[in-house]
């Protein structure tokens, strides 16, 4: 099975893919998080993206697109895996359906995970990941039991450098003119599934499983 999250920063794509990687037991592939990783290894790559990431702006498709054919060709996404935050662009979009062509796997559906403007910014400005464990809490919706500690593991929690008002900003201006044609690209041949996005983790969790199971129920036994 081959997922592909879409939606707006602070939709819920990382929320909702890790409930999606317990459920079927298939990888996340976030390409914001394999960013930061090389940003925090120090890695030549890292520093390459940091300036783009920190600006709110899309690393450029040449070193995405490097990164995310390496990353899908390891053994765990053999049996399929739940894109987040790929692709981002026209561009991104093709190369991934290239890619898939090439090898004779379909991409099984695009789920749209849509939220209002002004949800998406307490979201992002609301946001808390743990520096240990990668948790993510909200201070508004979902606050952990001790202000700043992870209630998973005792680490330490940190907004994202770019989860800051000026950033968040640029970030949604990126994704209304770079990510939005892709709703389109999708609707085109019927992989697209709106998810309405707002409201109970819980509730949205089983509109998007609901969307799959009908998918995976329609193909043939492999
Ligand atoms: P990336 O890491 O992909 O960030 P993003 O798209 O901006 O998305 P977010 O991670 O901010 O949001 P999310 O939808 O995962 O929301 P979450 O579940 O955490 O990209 C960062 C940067 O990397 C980009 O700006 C770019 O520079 C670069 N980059 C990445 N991919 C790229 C690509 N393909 N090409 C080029 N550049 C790329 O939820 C947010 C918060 O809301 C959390 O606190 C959560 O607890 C809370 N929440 C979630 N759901 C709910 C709910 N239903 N109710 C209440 N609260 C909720």
């Amino acid at each position: 099975m081959r997922i592909v999250l879409l939606g707006a920063p602070g939709s819920g794509k990382g929320t909702q893919g890790q409930r999606l990687v317990e459920r079927y037991n298939i990888p996340q592939v976030s390409t914001g998080d394999l960013l930061r990783a090389a940003v925090r290894d120090g890695s030549k790559l890292g520093h390459e993206a940091k300036g783009y990431m920190d600006a709110g702006q899309l690393v450029p498709d040449s070193v995405v697109l490097g990164m995310i054919r390496e990353r899908l060709a390891r053994p765990d996404a053999a049996q399929g895996y739940i894109l987040d935050g790929f692709p981002r662009n026209q561009t991104q979009a093709v190369a991934l359906d290239e890619m898939l062509a090439d090898a004779d796997l379909p991409l099984d559906l695009a789920l749209l995970i849509d939220v209002d403007i002004p949800t998406l910014k307490q979201r992002l400005l609301g946001r808390l990941t743990c520096k240990s464990c990668g948790a993510v809490f909200n201070s508004f919706t979902s606050p952990p039991r001790r202000s700043g500690v992870c209630d998973l593991c005792g680490g330490e929690l940190a907004h994202r450098a770019d989860d800051n008002e000026e950033t968040i900003d640029k970030r949604l201006g990126v994704y209304e003119a770079q990510t939005t044609p892709l709703i389109e690209y999708y609707a085109r041949d019927n992989r697209l599934r709106r998810i309405a996005g707002v409201g109970d983790v819980d509730t949205i969790f089983a509109a998007i499983i609901a969307d799959i199971d009908a998918k995976l129920s329609q193909q043939p036994a492999r």
